[in-house]
């Protein structure tokens, strides 16, 4: 068993520190918010300020602090000071403790901003002195703790072997599919699963108005449309990038249905915007018109799989979707 410092006890980290107690880990909790410390000690709880830190005893570190957005930019300010905490924390220990970024933060934020100040503050080397990690989070706010005791996937973006050995260890009991990747990835990850979801409600609240102004009940297009598409029952649909859509009836039907929302004097953006990046794709490569042209289509490309340091020989992941669009290996979980 591990004794987890959760830095940040707010939704995320609080649900993180319960989740893992209740697999019988020990987990302490620091926060900035001196209320916050105080409802948890009520609760029992050990939280505490980052002095007060007890660092041999630490054996993992969770970074679960906010990661606001203002401006449309985001704010790294109180992760950056907390991982500078973390790094003069490490500098008070001599066993190897990996530190995880759980917080959600723009790629190559773990590598490039959080590990530097890890190093330079602890006097450290990353991957061998002490671990870094990126572990996003999926849970949702209103289910917190149910969601992250029964996880869909847990990823784990890792620097070094060790590291990623330990997390799998520690993530193995709660029973979801596990995926190896680089910290970069996983960042990528928790940030195109949002998106995703943010443009697919986006994409219904536009069918929505459309149907609204034909008297048509959009809950239950979007309903069937739910059991019909493809992109909706089956999972990989869609995914694989590089190819713009094509066949018989993507493209007349795409652009006979915003012609149609146009005429009824809607707009429909996701569809304009649909179009354009079909558009651009197609300029780079043609649109081909059912699946088994893809791999064909891609290797004329030359430019799917083909970024250095990519090697699909070395199986870089854990769980692997190859380039038919088929999960290949889940090696664990
Ligand atoms: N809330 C969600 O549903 C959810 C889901 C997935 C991911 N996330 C991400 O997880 C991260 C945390 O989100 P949250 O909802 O738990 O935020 P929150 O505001 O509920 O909690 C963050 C906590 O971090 C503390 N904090 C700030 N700076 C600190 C520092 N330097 N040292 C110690 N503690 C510090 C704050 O006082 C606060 O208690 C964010 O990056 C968020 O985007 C949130």
């Amino acid at each position: 068993m591990s004794h987890i410092l959760i830095i940040g006890a707010g939704v995320v980290g609080q649900a993180t520190g319960k989740g893992f107690a209740q697999k019988g880990h020990e987990v302490s909790y620091v926060d900035v918010n001196l209320k916050t410390l105080a409802k948890l000690r009520d609760e029992g709880l050990p939280a505490m300020k980052m002095a007060d830190v007890d660092w041999p005893k630490i054996d993992i570190v969770m970074l679960t602090v906010s990661t606001p957005t203002v401006d449309d930019n985001i704010v790294l300010d109180y992760i950056e000071t907390a991982a500078a905490d973390v790094g003069r924390g490490l500098a008070k220990t001599r066993h190897f403790i990996p530190v995880v970024v759980r917080s959600t933060v723009p790629p190559t934020t773990t590598e490039q901003r959080i590990t530097p100040i890890l190093e330079r503050m602890s006097g450290k080397q990353a991957g061998v002195d002490f671990g870094v990690a990126m572990n996003p989070e999926f849970l949702r706010q209103v289910s917190s703790e149910q969601d992250f005791a029964r996880p869909w996937i847990t990823v784990l973006g890792c620097c070094d072997q060790r590291t990623f050995d330990l997390l799998k260890q520690l993530y193995m009991p709660f029973g979801a599919l596990i995926t190896q990747c680089t910290p970069t990835e996983a960042e990528i990850i928790k940030y195109v699963n949002n998106v995703y979801n943010a443009v697919k409600i986006s994409y219904f609240n536009e069918v929505h108005a459309i149907c609204k102004q034909l008297g048509a009940d959009s809950n239950l297009v979007g309903a069937v449309v739910a059991r019909s598409a493809e992109s909706m029952w089956n999972p990989l649909y869609g995914t694989r990038g590089g190819v713009p859509y094509g066949g018989a009836c993507l493209p007349k039907d795409t652009a006979a249905f915003m012609a149609f929302a146009r005429q009824m004097g809607l707009e429909h953006l996701m569809l304009e915007a649909t179009m354009q990046v079909n558009k651009t794709l197609e300029q780079k490569i043609a649109a081909v018109s059912s699946p088994d042209q893809i791999e064909a289509a891609l290797a004329t490309a030359h430019f799917y799989n083909q970024q250095e340091g990519y090697d699909e020989q070395e199986n870089a992941y854990i769980l692997e979707i190859n380039t038919s669009g088929q999960s290949r290996a889940a090696t664990y979980g």
